[in-house]
């Protein structure tokens, strides 16, 4: 059977990972969040102090970008990867509303996206790869032989995203709160310069705001199926 790369590219929250991850599990390809490298970078910013409320110090993070390590260790045990940044797992801190309402900033911003596909394109060398976010089937992978590009209404998004962040505990964080983070995230990732959020001339679109996670996973092997 032909290995392939498989490029899942959408909105924010909408699945994309979970089906990712349970696909390349069921195929036994890896599985590459593109997303959590973009966190990291984030979180790596925070730590190091480089804002004054919503300015980032850009030049800082410029002379930082060469010591700015992100990889994947995977956890048999959880059947997933957990992220690192320079070796710290930071699976848990990439996640928190502070990094989710500074990211797309720090997405939009040239030498990182320069770092983080010249990382991504590596990872896909070998094929038998899945990987997610915004700009997989446009950038990273042009030749990817399947694209999908997953949406949802904008409130089931935000609904599911809360049912993550209450499952992890917290009780604060509001609907919305969760929806203006999705909508800005939106908005930043489809609007700026560098490959912007679109869908790929030869994606196939998936609706999932009314597919329960076995009915998108059985629509993703029928696709995969369908070309190897
Ligand atoms: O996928 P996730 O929501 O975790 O991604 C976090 C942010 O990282 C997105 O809102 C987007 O700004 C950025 N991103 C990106 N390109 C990707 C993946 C994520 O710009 N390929």
């Amino acid at each position: 059977q032909k290995r392939i790369i498989i490029a899942i590219d959408g909105h924010s929250s909408c699945g994309k990972s979970t089906m990712a991850k349970d696909l390349a599990k069921e195929i036994g390809y890896i599985y590459v969040d593109t997303g959590a490298m973009y966190r990291a970078v984030t979180l790596y910013s925070i730590q190091n102090k480089m804002w004054q409320g919503s300015a980032l110090d850009e030049e800082a993070l410029r002379c930082a970008m060469p010591n700015i390590k992100v990889g994947f260790k995977y956890y048999p045990e959880e059947g997933r990867s957990h992220t690192l940044l320079n070796g710290q797992d930071v699976e848990k801190e990439i996640r928190t509303m502070e990094v989710s309402g500074k990211v797309s900033p720090i997405a939009t911003i040239p030498f990182v996206r320069e770092a983080m596909v010249a990382q991504q394109q590596s990872f896909g060398l070998d094929k038998g790869i899945v990987m997610d976010g915004r700009d997989v089937g446009t950038t990273v992978f042009p030749n990817a032989e399947l694209k999908i590009f997953v949406t949802a209404d904008p409130k089931v998004r935000a609904q599911r995203r809360l049912d993550e962040i209450r499952a992890k505990g917290d009780s604060t964080t509001t609907f919305e709160e969760v929806l203006k983070n999705l909508n800005e995230r939106d908005y930043i990732d489809s609007h700026r310069e560098i490959s912007p959020l679109r869908q790929a001339e030869d994606a196939l679109v998936l609706d999932n705001s009314h597919m329960s996670i076995p009915e998108q996973k059985a629509w993703l092997i029928d696709r995969f199926n369908s070309i190897v």
